[in-house]
């Protein structure tokens, strides 16, 4: 073959590596990540000031690496991103430890103890400048390793970066003095507050920075009695199934100041609107509509949830910093309608149109009778079964009754001019496949009839069965299949 062995030159490499666009937050969510991988059950973050210069490090209980998997790790790239990841892995192109690291400064030292033993290694990136050669030593300094201290159970692991030029701003007119110093601290408090809020509400996880345990901050409001929680939709984009919910926030009113203050988030309530993009439970993206609305001011109320599994990164282009993503066209139509309605609910609290009247109560779901169910496939519309109207009618009911009552709700809906769509006409005599959940409902529906003396024979139930819209596309045959092998009439 024609080749030479190119070996890339190691200081553009290095300046190119350090500038891809990381903030002091994102990057430390980047390793923060790398913990939750190894998962870590808790994570301390620690910042140091000192002499112009300070230290990070980033401490977890994880698995630790061995000798091999920790020289692998500081390898820059590697792992191939095109690989498919455990489910609920946060890495993916093998590059976060060391780009996020650069980012803040130029030395990275790592401690890891695996089953009781340490190992470490450590980049100084002036060094490697010097000799222009990535040489990685095996020894953490001194000084450095002092200040990491010691690893207290069988495994885990501790990142430190100190030479912190970029996070200090070296190189600027002035370096950052210490109160602005613990005030970046505090900016990457509310940001990870915020993009591990999921992972920290539903895990027994703990993070804490500077000993300060870290409260996860949620967008959606959950808790308060107001917020407003759509049903949650699953769809299917190409091979990969995502989740949508959309909240609505209180209105103004029914929030205390210190809550509305909260609740805007650290960006305001305008720019804490539209999607919100999470990949295993970490908040990837969010502070729009992604291009498919613009912002304002009646839609801040609406902040639309949207899960995605890590098998989703192709289709959803997530980046190396994972603080971007794409939305991809197959997905846009159906999210748009699911917004559509969230921005439309948001306007109507917002322009106070909608009120509760009841303040003991959480509506789970909207006050609309119908939605929009944003599916190609099944019905376009769907009743709203978390109307608070209908929820109350249903406690008050017996079994029997809410069973009626359900199963008429699905003749409404499934009847309902705006869900009927032609059927292609079927000869009598072939028999059809039937899903088990819509035998069900015939059979459920054919009792009924019975019951309430609506059909007296076989062909008065036939006759009733193959002309509910419900039904259509079903012919006689495969109606009197399904009644004759329950053996509901003779
Ligand atoms: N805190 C940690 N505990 C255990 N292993 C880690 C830790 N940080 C990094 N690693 C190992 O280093 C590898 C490289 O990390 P990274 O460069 O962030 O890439 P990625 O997370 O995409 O795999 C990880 O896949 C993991 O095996
Ligand atoms: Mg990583």
């Amino acid at each position: 073959m024609n080749v030479v062995i190119t070996e890339p030159s190691a200081s553009p490499v290095i300046q190119a590596l350090r500038s891809i666009g990381y903030t002091a937050s994102t990057a430390i969510s980047d390793l923060v990540d790398n913990c939750l991988d190894a998962e870590a059950l808790n994570i301390h973050i620690n910042f140091e000031y000192g002499n112009a210069d300070g230290i990070i490090t980033v401490s977890d209980d994880g698995s630790g690496m061995d000798e091999e998997m920790l020289q692998t790790a500081m390898n820059i790239g590697s792992k191939d991103p095109r690989i498919r990841r455990k489910a609920n892995e946060l890495g993916r192109f093998g590059m976060g430890l060391k780009t996020a690291s650069f980012s803040l400064g130029k030395r990275l030292s790592v401690l890891t103890k695996f089953n009781g033993v340490y190992y470490e290694r450590c980049w100084d990136l002036d060094h490697v400048s010097e000799c222009n050669s990535w040489e990685l030593f095996t020894i953490i300094p001194k000084e450095i390793k002092e200040k990491m201290g010691t690893i207290k159970g069988e495994n885990g692991t501790i990142v430190s970066i100190d030479k912190l030029d970029r996070f200090m701003r070296a190189g600027e007119k002035r370096t950052l003095k210490e109160t602005s110093f613990y005030n970046k601290v505090s900016k990457i408090n509310r940001h990870l507050e915020f993009v591990f809020h999921s992972i920290l509400q539903n895990g027994n996880v703990e993070m804490s920075i500077n000993n300060k345990k870290i409260i996860p901050w949620d967008p959606f409001l959950q808790k308060n009695q107001h917020t407003i929680e759509g049903e949650m939709q699953i769809l299917r984009i190409n091979e990969n199934r995502i989740k949508v919910q959309y909240y609505i926030l209180p209105h103004a009113s029914h929030l205390t100041e210190v809550e509305y203050e909260k609740a805007g988030g650290y960006k305001g309530w305008r720019d804490h609107q539209g999607l919100y993009v999470y990949r295993e439970n970490r908040l990837l993206y969010f502070g729009d509509w992604m291009g498919l609305f613009p912002k304002d001011a009646a839609s801040q109320l609406a902040r639309v949830r949207i899960d995605l599994s890590n098998d989703a990164d192709a289709d959803w282009q997530v980046d190396i910093k994972k603080s971007g993503v794409n939305l991809p066209d197959e997905a846009k139509k159906r999210l748009e309608a699911i917004s559509s309605i969230a921005r439309k609910v948001s306007r109507e609290i917002f322009y106070f149109r909608t009120q509760s009247t009841r303040s003991d109560r959480t509506y789970k779901g909207s006050l609309n009778t119908w939605e929009q169910s944003g599916r190609e496939d099944g019905p376009q519309f769907i009743l709203n079964r978390n109307h608070p109207l209908l929820v109350e009618l249903l406690n008050l009911m017996n079994d029997e009754q809410a069973m009626l009552l359900n199963l008429y709700l699905k003749f409404i809906q499934l009847g309902s001019p705006s869900n009927i769509v032609d059927s292609p006409k079927v000869s009598e005599e072939v028999l059809q496949e039937v899903s088990e959940s819509q035998k069900e409902l015939i059979i459920q529906f054919a009792t009924s009839m019975m019951k309430l003396d609506v059909a007296e024979n076989k062909d008065d139930l036939l006759n009733i069965l193959i002309t509910q819209p419900a039904f259509d596309g079903l012919n006689r045959t495969t109606m009197k299949n399904i009644i004759e092998g329950e053996g509901l009439i003779e």
